[in-house]
């Protein structure tokens, strides 16, 4: 079922979400298929379970092409219940990210460059990679979302916070 997406100033953004206690039930395995439902309608990148009014730390990312991002590598499509993130090192990268609660702005963004992160999937099998590039600042942006963050609170200028369009007036930005 595809649920809709909350957007930013609903406070339900803000909260820090639970863990899940119990893996591979049908309540988990349906919560992830509507959120993949939903993700895949609005065309994202990925989503976090607290973005449909869920507050529990579910994850999901990936894409093979993305018309959100023309220019992303792929990232291998990925359901993660309770992700820890680990940075691999200090370093960080600054670039564009958007939000599917953030709808028609894009934000400079600092990510750390280099991450670990694990975690289990929906039927309890464990989760370890490390990632750089995209798929490192997808998972750091998704798990942000677990513990009420938006990007935009993450950003150092918000002068670069703006409308896609406005931004990048020749690009093919697919929004909503
Ligand atoms: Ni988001």
């Amino acid at each position: 079922m595809i649920h809709p997406i909350l957007r930013m100033g609903d406070p339900r953004l803000f909260q820090r979400s639970q863990a899940v206690q119990q893996l591979g039930t049908p309540e988990l395995k349906a919560l992830v298929a509507d959120m993949r439902e939903t993700m895949l309608a609005a065309s994202g990148a990925g989503l976090a379970a607290p973005q449909i009014g869920v507050p529990l730390r579910v994850v999901i990312f990936g894409f093979e092409h993305n018309q959100r991002y023309p220019d992303a590598e792929p990232v291998l499509y990925t359901e993660i219940v309770n992700p820890i993130l680990t940075p691999l090192g200090p370093e960080t990268d600054e670039d564009w990210e958007g939000c599917l609660s953030v709808p028609g702005l894009r934000g400079r963004v600092p990510r750390y460059s280099r991450i670990r992160y694990s975690g289990f999937d929906p039927e309890g099998r464990a989760i370890e990679r490390e990632a750089t590039g995209f798929h490192a600042r997808v998972v750091q942006h998704e798990c942000d979302h677990l513990d009420g963050i938006l990007y935009p609170m993450r950003m150092r200028d918000l002068r670069l916070l703006g409308f896609s369009d406005v931004l990048f007036p020749d690009a093919e930005i697919v929004e909503e």
